[in-house]
């Protein structure tokens, strides 16, 4: 019974050999591999219209040798994915190759050891596996077919340190994959650094930017609205915004409109997000934007209850209806100890809530949603709950729907003119009814992805646009969403 299985297999694999040297010969197709295909370290795999290259690279003066994908057309060599990121060669006797069980491998090829699997285990009925690398800059590895639905390996699922265009940050419920982005660790040094961007799941989804255990940066979680359906986010050519969350999948993505755009978005070893734009006219990558915008969208700059206004000299202010837990440390800038309320609370039945507008809304850690409940479900929900301190709804647009709860202390709030959200906070009977009407600064926050001034920002670098030279190069005028004015535009010389 095992001697036949044994047999089989063999005859299979040769079956299977044979097939890969006639598709090494007859077809010259550059953009896959097959089973036992071998690239040496001066050998590439080239995507169908020359978007992406894949195969062994040494970034900058380092000597170590990593597998990658970066862009074909790009002068400057840039990489979007690094295989052996923490377990590179130091000389170039490796190859890459294809095993018969669809699993990618770098090997030494004197000894056949393996130094890099795509995966430690493989599917038992993989036959004819074939690897292909996309436009998209996604390798995949098939069973018997390019069918690009159900690929058995996908490098999009094992991302690095760059988000493009069609990859899914976040959670696959079905197979239990989390997709994230790591830093490299130094410029030149691929492997694992301290920064992670990843979906957070404890309560309604956001995002998290954590150095090594600590919380960084949290993204407000109604980022999804200011690029789907804010009236505040007009729709635009290039690009357009994902955030998904059902019972399958939780995930951000953005994708190309208008695919004659290059842009990344990159967690760099030094923790900044940047999203990055290729200028042919100074073949250089510009920042066009960065996710973290000011100091008040670090980590819980203010504590509980407390409102962080970059305008404002103080900072931080307590919401309305509350006070300085230690008013003697709050006036010389020590926010550590928060807000706390005016007047208590006690649950009683003519507690209401007051409505603020314009927030960066609280940390979602330990928050509740439920997507179909609506805005009077919602409040009497928290209402019902002594424990429930505020209530939003998830979809602002029409009147509103979907319910997000939270309990016990807000943290992380901010303040953001015109384009922030609103949110529901429960208050004791003597102070329902106080407006609360911010103004600050025009909204230059937080476009997650940032992709938005994108549309402008190009007109292609004209030097009509140039202002000047500054500290980091020359500075563009950008005319952002058309109309909030100009933003300044640093051209990076040194990415
Ligand atoms: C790769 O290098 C080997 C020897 O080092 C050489 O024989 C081969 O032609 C090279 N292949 C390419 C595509 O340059
Ligand atoms: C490589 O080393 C040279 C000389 O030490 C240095 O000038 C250059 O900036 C280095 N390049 C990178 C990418 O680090
Ligand atoms: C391959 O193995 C040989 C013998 O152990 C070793 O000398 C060589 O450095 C190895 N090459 C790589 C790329 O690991
Ligand atoms: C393979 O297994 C090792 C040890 O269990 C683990 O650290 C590694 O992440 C696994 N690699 C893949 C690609 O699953
Ligand atoms: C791959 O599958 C498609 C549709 O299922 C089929 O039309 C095509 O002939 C298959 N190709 C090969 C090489 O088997
Ligand atoms: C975004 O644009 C892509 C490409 O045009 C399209 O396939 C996709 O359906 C769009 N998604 C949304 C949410 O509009
Ligand atoms: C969400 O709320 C609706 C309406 O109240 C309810 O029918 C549904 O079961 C809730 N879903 C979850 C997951 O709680
Ligand atoms: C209030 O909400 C908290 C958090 O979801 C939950 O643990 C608690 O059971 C709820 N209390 C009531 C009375 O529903
Ligand atoms: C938000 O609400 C609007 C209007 O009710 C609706 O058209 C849209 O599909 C909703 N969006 C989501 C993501 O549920
Ligand atoms: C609140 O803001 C609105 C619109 O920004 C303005 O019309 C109104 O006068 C403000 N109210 C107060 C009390 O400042
Ligand atoms: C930008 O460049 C492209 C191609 O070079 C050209 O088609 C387009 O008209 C230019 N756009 C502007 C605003 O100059």
């Amino acid at each position: 019974m095992e001697e036949g299985l044994t047999k089989t297999k063999l005859i299979f694999g040769f079956l299977l050999v044979l097939y890969a040297s006639i598709t090494l010969t007859c077809t010259h197709a550059a953009d896959t591999i097959s089973a036992n295909q071998i690239f040496r370290y001066n050998e590439t795999i080239i995507s169908a219209h020359e978007t992406f290259e894949l195969g062994f690279f040494n970034p900058g003066n380092s000597t170590n040798y990593y597998v990658g994908i970066w862009y074909k057309k790009i002068p400057k060599r840039t990489y979007v994915w690094v295989a052996n990121r923490n377990t590179p060669v130091t000389d170039t006797s490796c190859e890459l190759t294809l095993t018969l069980q669809g699993v990618l491998i770098i090997q030494n090829a004197t000894t056949s050891d393996v130094i890099w699997p795509s995966a430690n285990s493989s599917m038992t009925t993989v036959r004819n596996p074939i690897g292909q690398l996309l436009d998209t800059g996604n390798f995949m590895i098939y069973s018997d077919n390019v069918s690009h639905v159900n690929p058995i390996w996908q490098s999009f699922d094992f991302m690095t340190d760059t988000l493009l265009p069609g990859m899914k940050l976040g959670w696959n419920w079905v197979t239990r994959t989390e997709r994230y982005l790591t830093s490299w660790k130094f410029r030149d040094d691929p492997a694992l650094g301290d920064y992670s961007l990843k979906v957070d799941t404890k309560g309604y989804p956001q995002m998290i930017l954590w150095d090594v255990e600590k919380i960084k940066f949290h993204a407000g979680p109604r980022d999804r609205l200011r690029f789907s359906g804010d009236p505040d986010l007009k729709p635009n050519p290039i690009y357009n915004f994902t955030f998904v969350v059902n019972q399958r999948e939780i995930y951000y993505q953005y994708n190309l409109i208008d695919t004659s755009f290059i842009t990344r978005l990159v967690l760099q070893p030094s923790g900044n997000i940047e999203c990055l734009l290729w200028v042919d006219s100074i073949q250089d990558w510009s920042l066009y934007l960065t996710p973290e915008g000011d100091y008040c969208d670090r980590y819980v700059v203010c504590k509980a209850f407390g409102s962080c206004n970059i305008d404002k000299s103080s900072l931080c202010e307590c919401l309305k209806g509350f006070e300085p837990t230690s008013p003697e440390q709050w006036r010389v800038a020590i926010w550590s100890q928060g807000c706390r309320r005016t007047t208590p609370l006690d649950c009683g039945p003519s507690e209401g809530f007051n409505k603020y507008i314009n927030m960066k809304l609280p940390d979602t850690l330990g928050s509740w949603y439920n997507q179909t409940m609506t805005l009077v479900e919602c409040e009497n929900m928290c209402k019902s709950n002594c424990s429930c301190t505020a209530y939003t709804n998830l979809n602002a647009s029409g009147t509103g729907s979907g319910c997000l709860l939270w309990f016990g202390d807000l943290t992380d709030i901010k303040t953001i003119a015109e384009t922030g959200d609103s949110l529901y906070i429960r208050m004791p009977p003597s102070e329902l009814g106080i407006p609360e009407n911010r103004s600050g600064d025009e909204d230059l926050e937080l476009r997650l992805f940032c992709l938005s001034s994108l549309l402008t920002a190009t007109n292609n670098f004209s030097m009509d646009n140039k202002l000047g030279e500054g500290g980091f190069g020359p500075v563009y005028k950008v005319f952002y969403d058309s109309i909030v004015g100009s933003v300044l535009l640093n051209i990076r010389e040194n990415m």
